[in-house]
């Protein structure tokens, strides 16, 4: 009997604790990203990794919350943190400001620049090729991303091509490289880590467009942004995000 009830105490016990431990961090921080975007977020084997990624990871440890990392398309990702299923959204999201009409943007933590990626030998030699009279060409870009958005408005409404939008980077990458379409506009960065895959593409010496990226949350949430503002702005100031930044990117 004496050992029925040591048996029990130590059930009880042990119930008791993980009841504890499954109570542990603060809360968590949800975020939303696209993960087709090396440097900032891209795979490593099952896992997603890169600048964004990090960034938000460092936030987390300052809030003292669990980061929690999901991979959505990137249209999906402003509406998710609009309605609240996302805490942020952070995936080399430019500010605009028809998305901050949508969401409240933090400060910028890093610089984006559209370029044009073409096949080796492409008869588009410079962004204003694009541009010119007469010109008819297909342009790749990401669905819902400002390199569509500009393609569209500069090109596609001006009657000088046609806008074709993938999921993906990636895929809009493969149509390039089969002939679907004769460049795409995507982010340098991105673009430099995707053309070192894959031969036979480089990068058109002139930008397009110059932009920040800044991590995104619901306007009605203005005390997350307080707190993830604010662990941001501390972690640009100490260095911490320059040091995210030059691991991925270098020099
Ligand atoms: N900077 C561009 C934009 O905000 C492209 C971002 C794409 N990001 C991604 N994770 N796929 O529209």
């Amino acid at each position: 009997m004496k050992k029925m009830f040591a048996l029990l105490l130590a059930v009880v016990l042990v119930l008791a604790l993980s009841a504890c431990a499954a109570k542990q961090p603060a809360g968590k921080l949800t975020m939303a990203t696209e993960a087709t975007f090396p440097p900032y977020e891209y795979y490593e084997g099952d896992k997603i990794v890169g600048i964004d990624v990090e960034i938000a990871q460092i936030i987390a440890e300052k809030l003292g919350m669990e980061l929690e990392v999901t991979d959505i398309a990137f249209d999906s990702i402003l509406p998710g943190v609009q309605t609240g299923k996302y805490d942020i959204g952070m995936a080399g999201m430019t500010v605009t400001d028809e998305r901050m009409e949508q969401v409240n943007f933090s400060e910028s933590y890093a610089t984006g620049v559209q370029v044009v990626i073409v096949k080796d030998g492409s008869a588009i030699t410079s962004v204003d090729d694009l541009f010119a009279d007469g010109a008819n060409n297909t342009i790749g870009t990401q669905t819902g991303t400002t390199g569509f958005l500009y393609a569209t408005w500069d090109i596609e409404d001006e009657g000088l091509g046609t806008v074709k939008a993938f999921a993906k980077t990636t895929d809009a990458v493969e149509a390039l490289k089969n002939g679907q379409v004769d460049c795409v506009i995507l982010d340098n960065e991105p673009a430099k880590a995707l053309v070192a895959a894959n031969e036979g593409l480089s990068i058109l010496d002139s930008e397009y467009a110059v932009e920040d990226y800044a991590i995104a949350i619901s306007k009605d949430n203005t005390e997350l942004m307080e707190k993830v503002n604010g662990a941001l702005v501390e972690l640009i100031k100490d260095g911490s995000v320059q040091k995210v930044l030059d691991k991925y990117i270098g020099k």
